[in-house]
């Protein structure tokens, strides 16, 4: 049975969240936490950004954005509104009554999940942390986390879930550089730790959001994340295997895959690259792996498609050998000019960018490298600074690698003005000049 107080304490948060009253908290203000705030800020809530980063709350107090899919002048107006605020102070939990926890998740070096972020954003919640709020972690995780880590901390004090204070999962689909598709327009899956909480989430998201998907429980919400990064990374890996077929056969697998997405049902194209990016396909199926090991399932699918991943810089690396040899030049000391260093198209993102293996693995073979990418002006590779260069560069070199297919990029007269390009993406393929 629920206490009076309890009943009381969920109604005054349904209350405030319907009239958007409800102080919002995010915490985490990066690629997935600043779009989320803007987002609720827009939607006539105050919100208060929380991150550990001075130097991003204070470019948000100044509205002055950083994320590529927020223009400052949509933050400004908000921020300048008062609707939107950032702090690296925690006490500010105190005095919210919804907080997101959009705080990086990545992976150790032995590929075990690293939830040292999560856990120390619930420690200093939990700190602040009073009856009558709801609390959403945003986070890609493995399933069980927010019941396992979460849970547990914010009842230590001996608030009760469900009734107390409310507690969802909610898995974060932002795709950066989307036009078409951002955080406002992307339905929003949220499972509660009971049906109060699923409830209290899906009223939250519905202030702001155009579509919400509730689901059963958090394992569920935790759970269609990782089934839709898994599906794709495996379909990645699948069609880099065929390209490897392909490559052997003397077949072009472009010509292949478009003929193939020509059938109405049944099949989905995707494409080859030189390699897995970014902060999700590479990283979250390696959370599902973790966690069914210790259920006793092998999770051999993400296994196999991690490994002929990984296997696509040393593949592109080959052809820029056999290109370059091709011409009678040796890898070491030809002058390699890259590309696209960003993981993505249009973006300025360059963690695990498979830019960066295929840079390391030339670097070690004695290639002297350069880059252009209007995104990324300068990069750190293997402890050296290197500064973008204007693509007019690729002409002094003596062989162009495309990583990223960057929309900005002038390929037409990247073509006439390089001498040997290795083109490891799709886009390009009606220029492809190799010889
Ligand atoms: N980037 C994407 O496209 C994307 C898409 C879907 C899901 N996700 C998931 O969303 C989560 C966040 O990813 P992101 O790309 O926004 O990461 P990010 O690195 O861009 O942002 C995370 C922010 O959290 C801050 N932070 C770190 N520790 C903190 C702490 N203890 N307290 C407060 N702030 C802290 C960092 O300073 C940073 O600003 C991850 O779990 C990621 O897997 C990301």
């Amino acid at each position: 049975m629920k206490t009076t107080q309890a009943v009381a304490a969920a109604q005054a948060l349904e209350t405030k969240i319907k009239a958007r009253t409800a102080r919002v908290g995010i915490v985490g203000l990066g690629y997935v936490g600043l779009p989320l705030a803007v987002e609720f800020a827009k939607a006539g809530f105050n919100v208060t950004g929380i991150d550990v980063s001075g130097e991003k709350t204070s470019r948000v107090n100044k509205g002055d954005s950083y994320i590529g899919d927020i223009a400052s002048s949509t933050l400004g107006p908000l921020v300048d509104a008062g609707k939107l605020r950032a702090t690296t102070d925690f006490s500010v939990v105190a005095d919210l009554d919804t907080i997101n926890i959009c705080v990086p998740t990545p992976l150790r070096k032995t590929k075990d999940p690293d939830m040292s972020f999560i856990v120390s954003s619930c420690q200093e919640i939990t700190k602040h942390f009073r009856p009558g709020s709801l609390v959403i972690l945003e986070s890609t995780t493995y399933p069980g986390t927010t019941d396992e880590v979460v849970l547990p901390m914010l009842t230590s004090n001996g608030l009760k879930v469900g009734e107390d204070f409310f507690l969802c999962f909610s898995p974060e689909r932002v795709d950066p550089g989307n036009p078409r598709y951002q955080t406002s327009n992307i339905p929003k899956v949220v499972g509660g730790v009971t049906p109060a909480c699923t409830e209290m989430g899906r009223l939250f998201y519905s202030q702001a959001l155009q579509t919400v998907v509730p689901v059963a429980s958090t394992q569920v919400a935790e759970m269609v994340k990782l089934l839709e990064n898994t599906f794709r990374m495996i379909n990645i890996g699948l069609v880099n295997e065929i390209a490897l077929m392909c490559d052997r056969m003397g077949i072009n697998v472009w010509e292949v895959i478009d003929a193939a997405a020509t059938k109405p049902f049944g099949f989905m194209p995707f494409y080859p690259g030189p390699g897995l990016g970014g902060h999700c396909i590479p990283i979250d199926p390696f959370y599902l792996s973790w966690k069914t090991k210790q259920a006793g399932i092998e999770a051999r699918f993400i296994e196999l498609a991690g490994y002929i991943n990984g296997q696509m810089p040393h593949f592109v690396v080959d052809k820029v050998q056999n290109t370059l040899n091709d011409a009678g030049k040796p890898v070491k000391g030809s002058r390699i000019h890259i590309m696209g260093v960003a993981y993505k198209r249009d973006i300025d993102d360059i963690r695990e960018s498979p830019a960066l293996d295929v840079m390391l693995l030339l670097k070690k073979r004695g290639a002297v490298l350069s880059y252009s990418d209007p995104h990324v002006p300068h990069m750190d590779l293997d402890g050296h600074s290197l500064e973008s260069l204007p693509e007019t560069a690729a002409a002094e070199a003596d062989c162009v690698v495309i990583i990223t297919d960057h929309t900005a990029f002038d390929y037409a007269a990247l073509a006439q003005r390089a001498p040997l390009i290795v083109d490891s993406r799709n886009a390009l393929k009606g220029i492809r000049k190799t010889t």
